[in-house]
């Protein structure tokens, strides 16, 4: 099964596709998280990554294509993916229709996640990040049980570089105009499935569930 994640900065892609992952066994891609790691070992990559991230601006086609095509036609992504996070522009849609021509797979569905701008701008801003894994919480919302510290491997928290509200509008801003064109594309080939995302977290996985199970796809 091969799922795209739609959605703007926040709507809780990331937190469900994880989920999804540990339920179904499928690799969670996310070129954010590819990048963020790059971030983290100071690579080459991370340094020119970081340029466009703290900017809120997408990490130019040509790399971002790269990476992602390397991911999704591995041995661990044989079985199925969830792209979390790509593609971000219609440049990005049709060369991954490429790489499926290519490989004669295809894109099972594309989940749109729907959520108010206002909650996007909170969320966002409260989200908190393990320095050390990267695992995701948010200050109100989803708590680490730790405090300060990572539940999962006990590494400091802290706020992303591009969660400052003035970079999370220009990331909205870049949304607007590259990504959300998506959703009509999606639409057009008759994949598209939309979420109510504006929703407290277990409900939003409930309803990717009820998306999931009207395509035929099950828990492991
Ligand atoms: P990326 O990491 O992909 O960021 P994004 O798409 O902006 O998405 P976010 O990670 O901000 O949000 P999310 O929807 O995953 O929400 P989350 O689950 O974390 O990209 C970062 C940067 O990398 C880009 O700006 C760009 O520079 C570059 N990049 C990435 N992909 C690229 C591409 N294809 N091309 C070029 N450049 C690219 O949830 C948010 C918060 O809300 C969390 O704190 C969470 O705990 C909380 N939360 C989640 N769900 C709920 C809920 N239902 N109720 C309450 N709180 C919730």
């Amino acid at each position: 099964m091969r799922l795209v994640f739609l959605g703007p900065p926040g709507a809780g892609k990331g937190t469900q596709a994880e989920i999804l992952s540990e339920k179904t066994g499928l690799p969670h891609v996310s070129p954010g998280d590819v990048f963020r790691k790059a971030v983290r070992d100071g690579t080459p990559l991370g340094r020119r990554a970081k340029e466009y991230m703290d900017a809120g601006r997408l990490v130019p086609d040509d790399i971002t294509v790269g990476i992602i095509k390397e991911k999704i036609t591995s041995a661990d992504c044989s079985r199925g993916f969830i792209l979390d996070g790509f593609p971000r522009n219609i440049k990005q849609a049709e060369a991954l229709e490429q790489i499926m021509a290519e490989t004669g797979l295809r894109i099972d569905a594309a989940v749109d996640f729907h959520v108010s701008t206002e909650v996007l701008i909170e969320r966002s801003v409260g989200r908190r990040v393990c320095r050390s894994c990267g695992a995701t919480y948010h200050v109100k919302h989803n708590p680490s049980r730790r405090g300060d510290l990572c539940e999962v491997c006990g590494g400091p928290l802290v706020q992303r570089d591009d969660d400052r509200e003035e970079t999370v509008m220009r990331r909205l801003a870049v949304y607007e105009e590259q990504t959300a064109p998506l959703v009509e594309f999606y639409r057009r080939k008759g994949l598209l499935r939309r979420v109510n995302g504006d929703q407290p977290l277990a409900s939003v996985t409930a309803e990717v569930g009820a998306v999931l199970s009207d395509l035929g796809i099950g828990e492991r």
